[in-house]
């Protein structure tokens, strides 16, 4: 562990432009930095970096935070591995923490049991190629059983333990090898005459490799068809093996996880094993137990987007759901295909080229909430006390994914699949939510900052007490206001040009003639960071403005005033008279006679409202914090807190762009 001191000593020497300098290059843009995003492939620069603030920010794919967040999202590294690539790079000695006797003891001791396991793989593999025995019932059983190329074999280190129930444990004698680390692997077991036996024998040999490759247990499995004999015996849990901490194939896999920006997801040892012979390497197995939250986190150290590859069986599909509501916790992105006709990913891969099994999962990957509720709906057929059980069912899934935005559009899309009202999910998506809160009791509130007051959009946004018509369709209190108002400049001055003058945030000196419309500025804003309407009112006008509006130019307004929804047209009316809760008089009818005056707000509408999507994600994560405080799940807290500084430096960012607006 690296000490305090030195840690102080590493944030104070970092440079964030040197740092993020040597990957990328970057271009000065007024006080900041710009370049394009090393994270995602883009063409125009959405990508950041703030030499003050010492902080990056991608505004096309979300990442940001600081030189140690940049190392650790661009190499792969630990925290404490970031602060050792800075070290370096600044020449900062780094000073550890000493260990106590007893952190060395322990560190031997699981030393010592990883080497047993090296050698145990060796001999594994050597009675696998090199015996009689081996190769007539192993070897011949990977190849011509399993079709698996010698190169396949070699490449997971597969072996073989010959019938005899202490050739190992003999041979480790011979070689010197205490009996404590062989029993503390689990790969013998020593009886009360002192006798060694071995734990594997008569099987094949799969060895389950730690995220750096050594060996950390191994799975063996019988060849025969005797009922009455475990088709799988594993290594007990130890010091170096905890089963709920492991992925099958993980080392083999994360290189290919990076570069495709997904895993997949399997059963069992040969899933993967085939998988990767087809020249799928993005592959790991939860071998055979359903999804921890260590195995999601492991994962998502590398990816937040998975596939889960589950035969098409019930038990399979059942073993899905289990998982479901976990890995949604996690915030990954998760999708499930289903191998047809009774095949596994193991079976089916062995008939199909890798082409075809490619073409097979982006074709026929479900969404996972869409997967259960289509699922959950054959289930239920037209029986609607079934089917209100349903809407429960999955609004308990939706209620704990922990992106706001998210949430909504999945409450919407499953209201679409169920036939019903989107506001019957969201208030039981709430009602859910609350209650968990209520249960958790330690609630911290962190309730919104008032923004500094000024013009509209502030108003709009610092309204918390507001209270817009309690109307069809606006169910989200806390962004009802700058969606409101959202809509009402994309349907009144959609079409309106802004220009943008030295001082302002959206300024670009290398293009000071820059105009963009009001519908477009918006609309840029809105996909850049994913945002969606949380309003199903403003959702549909904003959805409808830009499905029509090329053609409907000075006719937008009329449009919407007529429209067959009346809510919508409505709402609209509401745009003409002096109703709207956030507009002043001058602008009822006439527009501003000043450009400049909307090339001010509605960027600072914009960045209001995304300020405001982060402090529910801050909120959320500070219920956590709490939850995890209360738990003393101290992995979870750290995870959390990073995050945390992670959406904290998102809010400074705008807290400031915000000010600079106000000059
Ligand atoms: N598994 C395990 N321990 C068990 C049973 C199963 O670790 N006692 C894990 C293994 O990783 C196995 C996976 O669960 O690969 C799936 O089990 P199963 O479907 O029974 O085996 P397969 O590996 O598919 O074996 P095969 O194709 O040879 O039948
Ligand atoms: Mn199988």
């Amino acid at each position: 562990m690296i000490n305090r001191e030195t840690i102080e000593k590493i944030l104070d020497a970092t440079q964030i432009v040197d740092v993020i300098g040597e990957f990328v290059s970057l271009k000065r843009r007024g006080a900041n930095y710009v370049a394009c995003c090393p994270f995602h492939d883009e063409k125009t620069p959405s990508f950041s970096v703030s030499p003050s603030k010492g902080i990056f920010k991608c505004f096309g794919c979300g990442k940001g935070g600081d030189a140690v967040h940049f190392i650790m999202e661009h190499e792969h590294l630990s925290y404490p591995e970031a602060l050792k690539w800075l070290a370096a790079k600044y020449n900062i000695e780094v000073v550890e923490k000493e260990e106590t006797a007893e952190d060395i003891a322990q560190r031997m001791k699981s030393e010592s049991m990883m080497l047993v396991n090296e050698f145990a793989a060796k001999y594994f593999v050597h009675e696998l190629f090199d015996t009689m025995e081996g190769r007539a019932v192993g070897l011949s059983y990977f190849k011509e059983r399993r079709k698996l190329s010698e190169q396949t074999i070699r490449h997971f280190g597969l072996g073989y333990s010959p019938v005899q129930r202490d050739s190992l444990a003999k041979e480790a004698a011979a070689k010197g090898y205490k009996a404590e680390f062989l029993t503390g692997t689990g790969l013998c077991v020593q009886h009360e005459d002192g006798r060694l036996t071995d734990r594997f024998f008569d099987r094949v040999i799969f060895p389950i490799h730690s995220l750096s490759g050594r060996v950390i247990a191994f799975g063996g499995r019988t060849l025969r068809n005797d009922k009455t004999i475990a088709k799988y015996v594993n290594s007990p849990e130890s010091a170096i093996y905890e089963k709920r901490k492991t992925l099958y194939g993980i080392a083999f896999a994360k290189g290919e996880i990076i570069k495709k920006d997904k895993c997949l997801l399997v059963e069992g040892y040969l899933d993967v094993i085939s998988m990767h012979q087809k020249g799928i390497t993005n592959v790991v197995a939860s071998s055979g137990t359903s999804l921890t939250v260590e195995q999601i986190r492991l994962i998502r150290r590398f990816t937040s987007n998975m596939t889960i590859l589950y035969d098409g069986d019930p038990a399979g599909i059942k073993a899905s759901l289990r998982g479901i509501d976990l890995v949604l916790e996690e915030g990954m992105n998760v999708k499930v295909v289903l191998i047809p006709d009774g095949d596994d990913p193991d079976s089916y891969s062995m008939k199909h080229t890798k082409e075809e099994i490619e073409t097979f999962i982006t074709g026929n990957e479900k969404d996972f909430i869409d997967f259960k509720a289509g699922l959950l709906l054959e289930e239920a057929g037209d029986d609607p006390r079934k089917r209100a059980g349903l809407i429960n069912n999955i609004s308990t899934s939706i209620a704990v994914i922990p992106d706001a935005i998210a949430r909504s559009l999945y409450s919407e899309r499953c209201a679409g699949m169920f036939g019903i009202e989107p506001n019957l999910v969201f208030e039981r998506v709430r009602a859910i939510r609350e209650e968990r809160k209520a249960k958790e009791s330690m609630r911290i509130s962190a309730g919104t900052k008032e923004v500094p007051n000024g013009n509209r959009a502030e108003a709009a946004a610092g309204s918390n007490q507001e209270n817009p018509e309690n109307s069809q369709g606006v169910t989200d209190r806390f962004f009802a206001p700058c969606e409101k108002e959202i809509a009402y400049y994309l349907v009144k001055f959609g079409d309106e040009m802004l220009k943008f003058h030295q001082g302002s945030i959206d300024y670009d000196e290398s293009n000071p003639d820059y105009t963009i419309s009001v519908a477009d500025y918006i609309k840029n804003a809105m996909d850049e960071d994913g945002l969606t309407m949380k309003n199903l009112l403003y959702a549909d006008i904003y959805n409808e403005y830009f499905l029509n509006a090329p053609e409907l130019g000075k006719e937008t307004l009329n449009h919407f005033l007529h429209h067959p929804d009346e809510a919508i047209a409505k709402e609209a009316l509401g745009y003409i008279y002096d109703k709207h809760p956030i507009t002043i008089k001058e602008f009822v009818d006439t527009i501003p006679a000043e450009e400049t005056e909307l090339s001010e707000i509605v960027p600072k509408l914009m960045y209001i409202y995304k300020s405001k999507v982060v402090d529910v994600m801050m909120r959320e994560i500070t219920d956590r914090i709490a939850l995890a405080q209360k738990d003393n799940d101290t992995a979870e807290l750290e995870n959390l807190m990073k995050r945390f500084v992670r959406i904290s430096a998102m809010k400074n960012e705008y807290s400031k762009l915000l000010k600079r607006l106000v000059l």
